[in-house]
């Protein structure tokens, strides 16, 4: 079941119409379902019911604060890469015994902060970090829960800005390192070795390079243990995908029963971090068409909604489908559905067809709950979309837009 549908020819979210919301809020305007993350939620941790898990949602992907609280509230641990997402996940009530740390470049005052909070483990991802960890909880007398994240060098084969598992990419340490690593860890005060963690890539649409990675894990496991090194917390990262257009990734539920099937018996706290899997189809981008321009090649609708607001066409030639949400039976026409940004890497969509539409007239832009509003920005001076949540016959506001004081705000 669809949470964002046609009734009467006119697009709802839930029960609320999508040109009203627009009537009331403005265009750009992000809208999320409560419904369909809860759904996804649900569908996605319930996948892994007869293994000891935890499902820690990735912050990155949607880092609302209304967001979270209502993941938080359905029991969600949360995966965090900042001191910023840090504080959200705290803000929303998550509990710290629930939260994980990645990323590759964690600061003192973040890692300070995260053990203050006393979250549950740390993913560690060079060998500095090891020691910068184990010093900041010195100075405060603590110790800290690590995991090493491997890099255990699959293809996800996926987009290569989102691919962090292969040998060449930024992220994790080579099993040779982080054997050295986890026996220096072992040695340090400060610092406990407890699990161990990859996260390969992100939009992956197979199961077979998570059991691939999951494989060499496993076998990563049996050689520390032959080593001494208890290894009881197993992360496997974020990365399931989604349809944007044709994909077809596992359902959860498929995902779930083949990790769930590998890992039998293994004896391990098992954490996952899916970010996309559970925001991205739970919310569109709702814009209005500010001209229509006929060129000698092209239709252009030029739109109120830019590569600031989602970037992700722009970044990665990514597909996101678009409709009408109002429909109409004018002829289809080819369109190029651009925003105002003074770039022409900046357009939502190209070749695209759609019932001709005219000025002020509305579209929506879809799969855009993750890695959508979290990876906007000012530029051009644009005021950042509002957000709204949209909950049976309930609208919260997530996020009011932006106004031109807010611009200036940290400026002198
Ligand atoms: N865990 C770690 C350590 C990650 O780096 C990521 C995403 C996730 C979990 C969540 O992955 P997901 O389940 O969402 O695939 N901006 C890009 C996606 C970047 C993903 C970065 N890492 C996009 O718009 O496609």
């Amino acid at each position: 079941m669809h949470h964002f549908e046609f009734k009467n020819n006119e697009l709802h979210a839930e029960n609320i119409s999508i040109a009203e919301l627009a009537n009331e809020y403005g265009t750009p305007l992000y809208v999320y379902s409560a419904a369909t993350l809860r759904r996804h939620f649900k569908a996605f941790d319930s996948a892994f019911t007869g293994l000891d898990h935890m499902t820690c949602y990735s912050v990155k992907a949607n880092s609302n604060l209304s967001v979270l609280r209502l993941l938080a509230e359905m029991g969600a641990g949360m995966d965090i890469v900042s001191g910023g997402e840090l504080f959200r996940a705290l803000k929303a009530g998550v509990s710290s015994s629930k939260i994980v740390f990645s990323g590759v470049g964690k600061k003192a005052y973040e890692i300070a902060e995260a053990l203050k909070a006393d979250i549950l483990m740390f993913n560690v991802e060079s060998v500095g970090e090891m020691h910068r960890i184990n010093e900041v909880a010195m100075s405060m007398n603590k110790t800290a829960r690590i995991s090493f994240r491997i890099n255990p060098d699959v293809d996800p084969k996926t987009h290569p800005y989102i691919s962090t598992g292969m040998k060449k990419n930024k992220f994790g340490l080579d099993m040779v390192t982080a054997k050295e690593a986890y026996q220096t860890a072992k040695k340090l005060s400060n610092v406990n070795p407890v699990g161990i963690d990859c996260h390969i890539g992100s939009q992956l649409t197979t199961i077979e390079p998570f059991l691939e990675a999951l494989d060499k894990l496993l076998a990563f496991r049996e050689e520390l243990g032959l080593l001494g090194i208890e290894i009881e917390h197993l992360d496997l990262g974020g990365g399931l995908g989604i349809t944007y257009d044709e994909e077809q990734p596992p359902h959860p539920k498929e995902f779930g029963e083949a990790l769930s099937k590998a890992l039998e018996g293994k004896n391990l706290k098992v954490i996952l971090e899916p970010g996309r899997v559970i925001a991205g189809n739970a919310g569109i981008l709702v814009t209005e068409v500010i001209y229509t321009k006929k060129t000698p090649t092209k239709d252009f609708l030029i739109v109120d909604a830019a590569m600031n607001d989602l970037v992700r066409p722009s970044l990665y030639q990514s597909y996101h489908n678009i409709s009408e949400v109002v429909k109409n039976d004018r002829p289809v026409v080819d369109y190029d559905v651009v925003g105002p940004i003074c770039e022409s890497g900046d357009f939502l969509a190209k070749d695209r067809e759609i019932p001709e539409l005219m000025q002020g007239e509305l579209l929506a832009v879809y799969s855009a709950g993750a890695y959508g509003f979290t990876m906007s920005s000012n530029y051009n001076s644009r005021l950042r979309a509002a957000e709204i949540i949209v909950d049976g016959d309930d609208v919260i506001v997530a996020r009011r837009r932006e106004t031109y004081e807010d611009l200036l705000n940290l400026e002198s």
